[in-house]
């Protein structure tokens, strides 16, 4: 049965398999870290590389999360504009914010280098272009921020896109690479002198303390300290008033004329976010965006069509070979959480990296790495994942919790999408009421049903079916789960229970 993610993105399919074993009993080391995409590989790289005995837990296999799904443009430019983060992170903050954007994309350079891995990791220019009047307004003041903020940003009508803008911002040395080639190349080194890497090892709880226990199906890993890399994290409320999921989408198109390597962007909102890449001596264009709140957009198959539309208006391709999608996480104040968990004193986490998680995800690893080691970290204070930022408001704080808050209660009220399992064509999902209780009813392409139950077994909120990866998604914070209601990603640890339907 296809009760997997239906699409996969051009790295999944284009580098091999890997096959690492599940935890089975008992294991003690120096730093449990849960999460086997770019966050979690490179915290261990970076542990295990000085010294520590480090154990990667991941519930699937490594890569398989939004790291699997990404774009991985490696840029200074964040999705946080810096006119915002100096209006309220002040010029030290977006400074930071800059320079350790800077950092993590050399980090991710200089282990190219230093371990020989064959990605492909090009330095290429990136651009963000106005198309209108007033697109050009904002994007003037942008360049100013960001030459403020230290980026090497200039304004510039030289802009080498195969369509007319009014102007772009560019920005130097920014970086392209293959995400999966490189950080498969780190995984493999992860396992051996007392380091492992577990796939299929879903954790289901933590226990702060000294030492630390994580549990697992099948296990529990006792360490001196854990590091949350799950893209959200599991515990259940502290973080997530502070994070918004968004779901986003990819393609990828030969290109039939050449276009210059680099990053674009458009000044839209949401915005589109483009890219070359070179992959098996095929030159392609990658288009994102089409982005929208978790569970907000009932046809999402037709996020795709309008990307794929965007894509084929802008760009020499005859055919779009590859369509994916995924989950970035947006925090309340525009910039990520990385370090101690609240309230917890051996518990660290790594979330709300936006739409420049690849950078981001390698900063997490130098920060996190750095707090447990001891060492001193510049950009730790900055990222403390503890801050509140009343004032920050890159999202609105109040806005997006008054969302979850009415999620909750209407999705409870509202009405059933059918009554009938004859409602249900195969290959689709929906919310049937069954003896007065609402059932999540997914017929499979034969006809078989499989009927969960929609209640989010995170907090509580109604899944939404969702059509072009065949899942259920969770509008609260952003859990999936398979058609037949297993953990696709979290913060949920637990699938959703099984329920009977009448025989008819
Ligand atoms: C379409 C798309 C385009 C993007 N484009 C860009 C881009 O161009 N540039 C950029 O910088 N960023 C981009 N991003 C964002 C970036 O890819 C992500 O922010 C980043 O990959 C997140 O990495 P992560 O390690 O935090 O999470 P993930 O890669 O999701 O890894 C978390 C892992 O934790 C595992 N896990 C979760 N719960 C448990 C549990 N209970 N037990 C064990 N394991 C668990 C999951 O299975 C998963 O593998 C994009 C994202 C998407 C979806
Ligand atoms: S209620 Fe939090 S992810 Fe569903």
């Amino acid at each position: 049965m296809n009760d997997e993610r239906q699409h996969k993105s051009l790295w999944t399919v284009t580098t091999l398999p890997r096959d690492f074993p599940s935890l089975r009993g008992d294991l003690d080391v120096d730093v449990a870290i849960i999460g086997g995409g770019v966050a979690g590989l490179t915290t261990a790289w970076l542990l295990k590389r000085a010294g520590k005995k480090v154990a990667v837990l991941e519930m699937h296999r490594v890569l398989s999360g939004q790291t699997g799904q990404t774009t991985a443009h490696l840029t200074e430019l964040l999705d946080t504009p810096y006119t915002t983060l100096l209006k309220d992170f002040g010029e030290k903050g977006a400074h930071l914010a800059a320079s350790s954007s800077r950092a993590a994309i050399e980090q991710i350079a200089s282990l190219v280098e230093t371990l020989g891995i064959d990605c492909g990791f090009t330095r290429a220019p990136g651009y963000r272009y106005a198309e209108t009047d007033a697109e050009l307004r904002e994007l003037l003041q942008e360049v100013s921020a960001a030459r403020q903020a230290g980026l090497l940003a200039t304004f510039t009508k030289e802009v080498p896109l195969p369509f007319p803008v009014k102007g772009a911002l560019r920005v130097e040395d920014q970086a392209l690479f293959h995400p999966r080639e490189y950080l498969l190349a780190l995984a493999d080194r992860i396992p051996g002198d007392g380091c492992h890497l577990f796939e299929n090892t879903k954790v289901v709880d933590i226990h702060d303390g000294a030492p630390c226990r994580v549990v697992t199906e099948d296990g529990t890993v006792t360490a001196r300290a854990v590091v949350e890399a799950t893209t959200t994290p599991l515990n259940r409320v502290a973080m997530h008033t502070k994070l918004y999921p968004y779901r986003t989408y990819a393609v990828a198109a030969p290109l039939d004329a050449p276009l210059e390597p680099g990053q674009y962007y458009d000044s839209r909102d949401p915005y589109h976010y483009i890219r070359t890449q070179r992959v098996d001596g095929v030159s392609y264009v990658i288009v994102g965006g089409e982005d929208h709140k978790v569970g907000s957009e009932e046809d999402t198959a037709s996020c795709f069509a309008a990307l794929e539309a965007y894509t084929r208006d802008r760009f020499p391709v005859k055919r779009i070979t590859h369509r994916w999608s995924g989950q970035v996480i947006e925090p309340a104040d525009g910039l990520p959480y990385i370090g101690r968990n609240v309230g917890s004193r051996h518990v660290y986490v790594a979330t709300g990296f936006s739409g420049t998680g690849m950078t981001f995800g390698t900063l997490a690893g130098m920060v996190l790495s750095d707090l447990i080691l001891g060492n001193e970290n510049p950009y730790a204070a900055l990222y403390d994942a503890g801050r509140v930022k009343p004032k920050a408001g890159a999202k609105d704080f109040i806005q997006e919790n008054a969302e979850v808050a009415f999620r909750f209660v209407a999705d409870r009220l509202s009405k059933p999408d059918g009554r009938h399992l004859s409602d249900v064509a195969p290959g689709e999902g929906k919310i049937l009421e069954v003896d007065g209780r609402k059932v999540a009813v997914y017929r499979e392409e034969d006809g078989t049903p499989h009927a969960v139950s929609p209640v989010c077994t995170h907090l509580g909120c109604h899944v939404h079916w969702n059509n072009a990866e065949r899942s259920w998604d969770c509008p609260c914070h952003g859990g999936r789960f398979s058609p037949t209601g297993r953990v696709l990603n979290g913060p949920a640890v637990k699938d959703l229970p099984s329920r009977k339907l009448p025989v008819k």
